[in-house]
This record gives C-alpha cells, structure tokens and sequence, in this order.
C-alpha cells in the first residue's frame, strides 16, 4: 500500500532548546544550543526510521518544544526535507510552531511561511512587564503585542498562551491582560493556571513568599474571569485551557483529547496509536545514543488494556466543552468503583450538565475536575 492511501495521522516534534529557562517551566528543555545540529540531525534520523515503518500522510504537524522559533530557517528546513519524503502533509493540514515573542521577525515569519508552517502559537503568558520578569521570561509586552500582530499580517493562524495564577499579578494586570488579547483577537487563546506540581523556580519562591501570590481561590476567580470575558467576545470555551474563534479550534490537540493517534519524535517526545503509548526519552545523551545507532529511541512503550482505553476516553471527554455519552460514563462507573458516586456529588453542587444524553463539565467542574479524575484513576 502506497504510503498516500495509508490512514492520515497527527505528528508531534519536540525540539527542546531554549534560549533560557523561564522561572515556571518544567518541560524538557536545554539551554546548550550548540547541540542543536546534532539533535536536528538525530531528529531527521528519526523521523526516517519511524517513516519506514509507519509513514503516512500528516494531518496535523506540531512542533513544541522548547523553543521551535530559535531553530535556525536551514535546519528546520531539513526536517521539513524528512517531512516531504516520509510523512507528506495533506493539502489543509494544520501545520503548528511555537514561538516566543522575542524570536518572531518578519525575516522568520517568512521562512516558516516557506516551509508549510500555517499556524503559531505564541508564548504570551501576560501583557505586564512587571510579571514578565518575574517569570524570567526574554520580552516586554509591547514585544508580545508586536510579534502577534505580524504574525497575523503575515497571514498565519495565531494562538496566544496566557498564563494566570502569578505572583504579582494585581487585577488591573489582568484586565490588562485579557483586554490586549480582546483587541488582537487572535483566533484561538490557550489560559493555563500556574501549575505547581513539579519543581520550579517559582515553586521555590512560593515557599519563601507565599504573600506575592494569588490564592486557589483568586487563581480560580482569574480563571473564570478571563473566560466570562472571551467567551463574551465570541470565543467557544472548547476545552479545560482553551478557546477558539468559529473554525480554529487546534485540531492537533484535539486528537489528544479524541484519542486519536498521534505519532511522535524528537526527545521526551510522548506518542500514541490508541492502544498504545510511547515516549522517547527525556535526557538527549540517551536519546541521542538510541538514534545515532539506528534505534527508535523509547524511555518506554506499553499497550493500553480495554479498561484503561475506557478510562481515558472519560477523562479527555470530560476535558472537553462537547464532554462524553452518557453511556462512556455508565461503561466507565461500572468499571470503576466509585466514579458514580463521585460524579453525583459534582452534579449536586452543580459542576456538571446533562443534555443530549451527554455528561459536561461546566467551567467551575472544569477548575475541580482532578477531584473526580482521582476518582477514576
Ligand atoms: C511548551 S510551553 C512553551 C512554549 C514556548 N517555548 C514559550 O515559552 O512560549 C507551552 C505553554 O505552557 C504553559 N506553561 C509552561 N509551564 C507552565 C506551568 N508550570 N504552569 C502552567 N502553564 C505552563 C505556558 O503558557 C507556555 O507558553
Ligand atoms: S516556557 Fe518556553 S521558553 Fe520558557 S523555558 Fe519553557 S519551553 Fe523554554
């Protein structure tokens, strides 16, 4: 079977370099550019091993990261070279990067045009320089506002990642915040709360200066907040952390949230084909060594039982604003011991909605829904 009638798949490419690390940032990444050549290189070995076993037409392309925006024009241009020849992109793909503000010039945005790049996601986090700095991030807000906007002349697709939860950011830093991303009105808006769960440098300073930030429930007030006031301008509130304009929703993390496979590469890269998962590993030593020696690099690989497959489908389901049937939720509380129970209890406080015999979680369930997902597993 030629590789063009082969079923169309997601691919996710993780390049994890970055120019420096931001004070709330656990992803895998690396401040030692130098190895970039070397990782691109292993990277398009890769994506060659993996394209002949499983090559097939792309969907949806991510590149995350990390930083994809400092990858220089001639080296992301080799991986889209491995792209063209593995894994060719169908005519309406959505193809994504990331991008930092302080990376984005007319010279770049040109170039990712050139490569097939149609959508950017930018790191925004906050338009307040304040706030900025002490997330050690490498541009002002008037940076931000700026690279958004010619991103949007240049024609792409524009998604902007706010962050909310801060230190130091008052309300008048958030209305700030949310009316700039009003005015822009890029087509999709990703609102994460400051995650705490592993160690960062403002999980450190948290525990020396807990009085510069907000508390769960002002976190969750600014959550609610900045999504009344996009939804009020038109955004659909799609999932958990996301919104989009009519017709921008990211099809490629709706995959995720479909359970519909999504292949991987590049280090601590995670994959899955629906019944199983993958991820390559996080060090780039190992990842390397698994590569140069012609291996698909894999920290692990295991296949999902019916149970678990059930499980998740519940749980991404419920992340998202179309939520799940309810004969998913029957199958699942039959399963799981408990997760009834737990699901009555949001619906007496009002956390979920059912209609179309569907089960929703609304926005404040959203806020508390790791209560009923530790319900299930
Ligand atoms: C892969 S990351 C960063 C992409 C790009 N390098 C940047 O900094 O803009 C994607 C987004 O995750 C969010 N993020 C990262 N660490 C977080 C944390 N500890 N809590 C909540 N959101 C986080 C940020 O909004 C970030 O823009
Ligand atoms: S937030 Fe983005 S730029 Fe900052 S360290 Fe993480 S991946 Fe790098």
């Amino acid at each position: 079977m030629s590789g063009r009638s082969r079923k169309a798949v997601g691919l996710y490419i993780h390049l994890p370099f970055c120019a420096s690390r931001c004070a709330y940032c656990t992803f895998v990444t690396s401040t030692e550019l130098a190895l970039l050549p070397r990782t691109v290189a292993a990277l398009c070995r890769e994506l060659e091993l993996l394209g002949r076993r499983s090559g097939r037409p792309l969907v949806a392309l991510y590149l995350g990261g990390g930083t994809p925006s400092l990858v220089p024009e001639g080296l992301l241009g080799q991986v889209f070279q491995v792209l063209a020849h593995h894994f060719p992109l169908l005519p309406d793909a959505e193809v994504t990067l990331e991008a930092n503000p302080d990376d984005v010039t007319q010279e770049r945005a040109d170039a990712w045009s050139r490569l097939g790049v149609n959508r950017v996601s930018v790191g925004v986090q906050a338009f307040c320089d304040p706030v900025l700095a002490m997330l050690n991030r490498r541009h002002t807000a008037v940076q931000a506002r700026e690279a958004v906007e010619l991103l949007q002349s240049a024609g792409f697709s524009v998604s902007v990642d706010l962050m909310l939860g801060l230190p130091g950011m008052s309300a008048s830093d958030l209305q700030a915040t949310v009316s700039e991303v009003l005015r822009l009105r890029p087509g999709h808006v990703s609102v994460y709360l400051l995650e705490m769960d592993k160690p960062h440098a403002l999980g450190r300073l948290a525990a020396r200066r807990p009085d510069l930030f907000p508390d769960a429930d002002a976190a969750a007030r600014q959550y609610l907040s900045a999504g009344r006031a996009l939804v009020g301008a038109g955004y659909r509130h799609y999932e958990v952390s996301n919104f989009a304009l009519p017709g921008r929703l990211a099809r490629h993390n709706m995959r995720y949230w479909r359970r519909a496979p999504v292949l991987s590469a590049g280090p601590a890269a995670h994959g899955h084909s629906g019944r199983r998962r993958w991820a390559a590993p996080d060090e780039l030593p190992a990842y390397l060594e698994a590569v140069e020696s012609g291996r698909l690099p894999r920290a692990w690989s295991r296949g999902l039982d019916p149970r678990e497959v059930l499980k998740e489908s519940v749980m991404l389901g419920l992340r998202l604003a179309r939520g799940v049937s309810e004969e998913l939720v029957e199958a699942c509380a039959t399963e799981v011991p408990g997760f009834r129970d737990r699901l009555d209890d949001f619906r007496a406080l009002g956390l979920d909605r059912r209609s179309g015999a569907r089960v929703r979680l609304t926005p404040r369930g959203w806020l508390v829904s790791n209560e009923l997902f530790a319900a299930i597993w």
